[in-house]
């Protein structure tokens, strides 16, 4: 029996629903398997537990998490914290911490879902997202506070080592997918430094992998091409922030934001992964049970995947998909079903 640990971090909002709902699926899944096992512990680390105790993350709580095997993370944002605090405090050191410098954002028009988009249902696109630095490095400061002289800085970080690595990985992906097509998104007419660099180092490592298809458009193009000619893209390298972006886009054009999945991957296996959903918290919803569990779902089929359950990771996307495909929604994708009766679907599906 192939057994994995497994830590469970719901945090706040419809996160505690939706990782309930994605545990209960991975339950069945793993008992009507045979294969594996996987043995869960629960983090309570959220805003309520920040609120209480000062801190996110207690001492020596990331060397407790770096045992386990992955991470399977809800969401973490509250209204009554700023969202810069809640996001310092709990999610980013823990992919900065744990090195999960490739962040892996597919998108797709499951079966029964409509895209916003007409010819939608060709979206078929992964985003990889920098997820060590860049925009997000932290790198900056603020003086003179209030003053009319106030000054702030937020400085973004580009490493040759941290650029190449991430397309190393893009061009890895892209080149394992059908199309072997990968796209450079950068704004370096504009940035003419670390946009430039990164430019420069995707063509380097480019010449490794002669079957990849590549085009370089600027960020700002490339949101047309999304909307206006979404068939001619597949694998998408980006920054930190402008794959943040374009994974929202990505998400609100394969159908909604209740869908769509991600991993923080650290692909050295150094330290474990963190999967989650994108949509975040999502207070407006909270506790009226109808938030939609699928992206949650798919998440838990991109962890099995990347623990090597490759099987149980296609059961997985199988059984989401003959349950979009009966049209048993939540209200984001035009439906009356709730979190209880799609995650029931997906369980008797498994
Ligand atoms: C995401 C989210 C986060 C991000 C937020 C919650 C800070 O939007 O995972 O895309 O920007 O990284
Ligand atoms: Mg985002």
């Amino acid at each position: 029996m192939r057994e994995y640990k497994i830590a469970a971090i719901p945090g706040d909002g419809i996160g505690t629903e939706v990782i309930a709902a994605g545990l209960a699926a991975l339950k069945v899944l793993a008992e009507r398997d045979g294969g594996f096992k996987l043995n869960v512990e629960h983090f309570p680390w959220s805003s309520d537990y920040y609120k209480k105790n000062g801190y996110y993350i207690p001492d020596g709580g990331l060397a407790k998490l770096k045992t386990f095997d992955a991470i399977f993370f809800g969401a973490v944002g509250a209204p009554d914290v700023p969202d810069h605090v809640s996001l310092w405090g709990l999610r980013l050191p823990i992919c900065q911490g744990f090195d999960q410098y490739a962040n892996v954002r597919p998108a797709r028009v499951l079966p029964g879902v409509t895209s916003p988009l007409a010819g939608g249902e060709r979206i078929d696109w992964v985003i990889i997202r920098e997820n060590s630095e860049g925009e997000y490095s932290g790198s900056g400061g603020r003086v003179h506070r209030g003053l009319p002289e106030e000054l702030a800085t937020e400085t973004s970080i580009f490493t040759r080592n941290g650029v190449e690595r991430i397309h190393r990985f893009a061009f890895e992906l892209a080149n394992k997918r059908p199309r072997k097509h990968l796209t450079l998104v950068t704004k370096s007419n504009a940035q003419r430094h670390g946009m430039v660099m990164w430019d420069e180092i995707f063509y380097e490592v480019a010449k490794n992998y002669p079957k990849v298809e590549t085009q370089r458009v600027l960020v700002d193009a490339v949101t047309t091409q999304m909307v206006l000619k979404p068939y001619m893209l597949d694998t998408f390298v980006a920054t930190n922030l402008h794959a943040d972006i374009l994974s929202d886009l990505a998400a609100a054009l394969s159908g909604s934001l209740g869908i769509a999945p991600t991993a923080n991957l650290n692909p050295e296996r150094k330290f474990p992964s963190m999967f989650e959903p994108i949509h975040g918290s999502a207070f407006d919803i909270t506790g009226k049970g109808i938030a939609n569990p699928i992206a949650t779902f798919w998440t838990a089929s991109m962890m099995l995947e990347h623990l090597g359950e490759k099987e149980g990771a296609l059961r997985m996307m199988k059984a989401i998909e003959a349950v979009t495909a009966k049209k048993i929604h939540t209200p984001d994708l035009g439906g009356e079903a709730t979190t209880e009766i799609v995650t029931s679907a997906v369980c008797d599906a498994l």
